[in-house]
């Protein structure tokens, strides 16, 4: 990827700066449970009131399908940032009608205007030529921050770019040089976890991990479609039986490059998915008919702490098992604090991840922890990101 220009490499002062932020933070009941995309943006935000510029924020919030529909409002993000900032944030009514126009024009220097949900309009998703150009109308200068969205070619995230000039926020710039330099030059050794329950999510990462590090661990439910694959027994346990010549490919070229490949060697199963519910721990690929595997079991654990011990760099996507039942958390909670205490750079790409060190309280103990779900994911996939590709080059 080129060098893109950043906020720092152009004059923003007084001027009115459309900042696209990542504000879909988790809800419940109207209230922000994780507000971590907003902390994330506040350095931008901060830099331009210093810079007494003009600004205008916008994010997307869950998916409302084109349509404006109040359950998907930013006001519980507008009120967050509020009080984050001590100072007044002015939502919208609109994203580009009337309201937003009117409220844009009359914005002073050192302001904060918050527009409504981008995706209450269809066009955003399609990135819409049209509703990308009067979107740019309100500002001079584009700023894109929205690191977890940076994997969408939307109207917001993107199309804008082709009407001002386009320069990276201080988050974006943060997310890809931790984890763009734990790809290009890794402290060795360099171990990845990924987990999860599906392969078929997970095969580009595997495949562009695989040409970078010293050692994979599998973890989750996708490890039982590589069992499979290698002659193993597994129940009822998850499997993507179209994904097994694939996860034989993944192992032959592994092991062609010689990356070591750990597997599980004992799962913890159930005969139900519940948490509350009887437990056998079985040798991996030793599952009997009517058990499932829910989470890594004690020599696993042992195995993979083990590995982690001695890493350099660790970059970890995706629970270990179903992390949500207290009683199948076990493997994920062991890792995530074997990784906390690796002394490595650790990198935790978003998503359950992520939120499994906040549950754990391990969070201050890891080097870098992604705002972006899918796009630390496309990230370490070595894909380009639209909403990167479309800035300013240096
Ligand atoms: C996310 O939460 O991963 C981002 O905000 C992107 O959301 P999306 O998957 O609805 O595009």
């Amino acid at each position: 990827m080129h060098d893109k220009k950043t906020i720092e490499d152009i004059n923003v002062s007084g001027k009115k700066v459309l900042v696209r932020c990542d504000f879909n933070v988790p809800l419940e009941d109207g209230r922000i449970t994780d507000d971590n995309r907003i902390v994330g943006a506040l350095p931008t935000i901060k830099y331009l009131l210093g810079q007494k510029a003009k600004i205008i924020l916008c994010s997307h919030m869950g998916r409302p399908k084109g349509e404006f529909n109040m359950k998907y409002t930013l006001a519980p993000v507008a009120k967050r940032l509020s009080e984050l900032l001590n100072t007044t944030v002015t939502l919208a009514a609109d994203v580009i009608g009337d309201d937003a126009v009117a409220k844009a024009t009359a914005l002073k220097e050192g302001e904060i205007l918050l527009l409504e949900n981008v995706r209450f309009h269809k066009e955003e998703e399609k990135n819409d030529a049209e509703f990308s150009k009067k979107l740019a109308s309100l500002a001079e200068i584009y700023v894109n921050d929205a690191f977890g969205t940076a994997h969408r070619a939307h109207a917001s995230t993107a199309g804008v770019a082709d009407y001002m000039p386009a320069v990276c926020g201080y988050l974006i710039q943060k997310e890809i040089d931790i984890m763009g330099k734990a790809l290009s030059e890794p402290k060795r050794p360099f171990v990845a976890i990924l987990g999860g329950a599906k392969v078929s999510d997970k095969i580009g990462v595997i495949n562009n991990l695989i040409e970078k590090v010293d050692s994979l661990i599998i973890g989750g439910a996708m490890a039982y479609t590589f069992d499979k694959a290698l002659g193993g027994k597994i129940g009822k346990s998850l499997c993507e039986i179209d994904k097994l010549d694939m996860a034989k490919e993944l192992l032959e070229k592994a092991e062609n490059k010689g990356v070591k490949f750990l597997l599980p060697v004992d799962t913890i199963c159930a005969k139900e998915f519940a948490n509350d519910t009887e437990q056998a721990v079985f040798p991996t690929q030793q599952i009997p008919e009517e058990w499932m595997g829910l989470d890594i079991g004690p020599e696993t654990i042992k195995l993979f702490s083990e590995e982690l011990k001695n890493a350099g760099t660790v970059v970890w996507n995706g629970p270990m098992g179903v992390f949500e039942f207290d009683n199948f958390a076990k493997g994920t909670k062991a890792v995530a604090e074997a990784v906390a205490a690796s002394g490595a750079i650790s990198i935790i790409g978003g998503g359950d991840s992520a939120a499994a060190v906040e549950k754990f309280g391990l969070a201050d103990k890891i080097t870098h922890i992604s705002t972006g779900g899918g796009a630390s994911l496309e990230f370490l996939e070595g894909l380009v990101l639209p909403g990167i590709a479309c800035l300013n080059d240096k």
